[in-house]
């Protein structure tokens, strides 16, 4: 019998149920990244890097055809985002890595998007007072990962709707209701806020060709659930005369509980950027792992690392070191290592990572103006 709470579910708005990678790459009509393409992902960067080495980015749209505009002396911009709902998790922070890396590799424009008109139309619960706070607190996560005003451009919808509000309804124009209805859901009790949204969070996508009046290609890193937003923007791009963006999308950290969702609604499955080492210590702690009944049983039967959120958050972000991170999974498995001293392990990875990281956000707190986009203002054609 299937057990409905392991459907398969992945929108922009909603993640649950067991996830398979395959189909979802069938089902949003994606590309997996081969090994060909990471290869030469790998050589345009002039580095490799084990998320992508790891294949946590796995799917993509026109990557290939970007590297190549790129080799040709094309280059892109790079574009991602944030809906400022609440706090950010370590999830969050996977796309943003990754992009920080081929931002510093490529040395190209970074167009980071605050959506808070998005979490304010899809949230009933949230004030407008609330998504520019965490549109503030947000932004600090993002500039604690090292990002440079020279190059990041940091969009804020509410605040800056007057530079992309030329964009944005020439996408609203092409995209009809039955569009945004079939590609995310929508039905007659969706506020026209919500339907309207995907024409904003196109914007990003085209607004560098059309402030310097030159198509410009632009590479989306993001996770897979955002990718419905693609689908539309890519629909429309060429009637409008720019190129398709092209995205490279990643697999989701998962949730420290069994089950693996990421919940804002269980705190214990979820660390925050903003929790305190102690809470942080006691979250791992109290992770779920792929261990055994007894001590017994797992050192004569090994664990199982492939089920194990604490494993899955070595893979993802605390252990980059491949060596490190295949022998953790070598004595997992053999019953070497036990559950226990092995949370032991991440704790103090965490909480490092976590005191820098907050002492990263004290350091940014009040330069956050130097990443607006407001800053485009003068060059934009009028
Ligand atoms: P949001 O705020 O839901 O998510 C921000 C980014 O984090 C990714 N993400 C995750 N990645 C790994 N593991 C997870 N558990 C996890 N949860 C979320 C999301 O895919 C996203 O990349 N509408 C968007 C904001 C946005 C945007 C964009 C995102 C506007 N323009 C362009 C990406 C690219 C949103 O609400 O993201």
């Amino acid at each position: 019998m299937s057990d409905e709470n392991d459907e398969m579910v992945v929108t922009p708005y909603e993640v649950r149920g067991k996830l398979d990678y395959d189909r979802l790459i069938q089902m949003f009509g994606t590309q997996r990244i081969d090994k060909k393409l990471k290869e030469k992902l790998f050589k345009v960067a002039g580095e490799r890097h084990f998320m992508l080495e790891r294949d946590l980015f796995f799917s993509h749209r026109d990557l290939d055809w970007i590297l190549e505009e790129h080799v040709k002396g094309n280059p892109f911009t790079i574009y991602t985002g944030r809906g400022p709902s609440g706090d950010t998790h370590i999830g969050h922070l996977v796309p943003w890595i990754f992009t920080k890396w081929l931002q510093d590799r490529v040395k190209t424009r970074l167009y980071f998007q605050m959506t808070n008109d998005e979490k304010y139309f899809f949230n009933s619960n949230l004030s407008l007072d609330d998504v520019k706070r965490y549109t503030h607190e947000n932004t600090l996560d993002l500039l604690a990962l090292g990002f440079q005003p020279e190059n990041t451009y940091i969009i804020q919808d509410i605040e800056h709707i007057d530079m992309l509000y030329e964009i944005a309804i020439e996408v609203a124009r092409k995209v009809t209701f039955s569009t945004v209805k079939a590609t995310f859901g929508f039905d007659n009790s969706t506020n026209i806020g919500s339907l309207w949204h995907p024409a904003i969070q196109a914007v990003p996508a085209f607004l560098h060709s059309w402030i310097y009046g030159k198509n410009t290609p632009c590479l989306i890193p993001c996770a897979i659930d955002q990718d419905p937003f693609w689908r539309v923007t890519r629909d429309i791009a060429e009637k409008l005369g720019y190129y398709k963006p092209a995205t490279i999308q990643c697999m989701f950290v998962p949730g420290l509980k069994e089950g693996g969702k990421m919940s804002a609604s269980d705190e214990m499955s979820v660390i925050y950027t903003t929790d305190t080492p102690k809470m942080a210590k006691r979250k791992v702690m109290a992770a779920f792992t792929g261990g055994r009944a007894t001590v017994e049983e797992q050192r004569r039967l090994g664990a199982n690392p492939d089920i194990c959120s604490v494993f899955k958050w070595y893979k993802f972000i605390f252990v980059p070191d491949d060596a490190k991170l295949a022998e953790i999974e070598r004595t997992c498995k053999s019953g070497e290592l036990l559950c226990g001293p092995c949370k032991q392990f991440l704790a103090p990875l965490m909480v490092d990572f976590l005191e820098k990281h907050q002492a990263a956000r004290e350091e940014v707190k009040d330069r956050v103006d130097e990443f607006s986009a407001a800053r485009l203002r003068d060059e934009i054609r009028r």
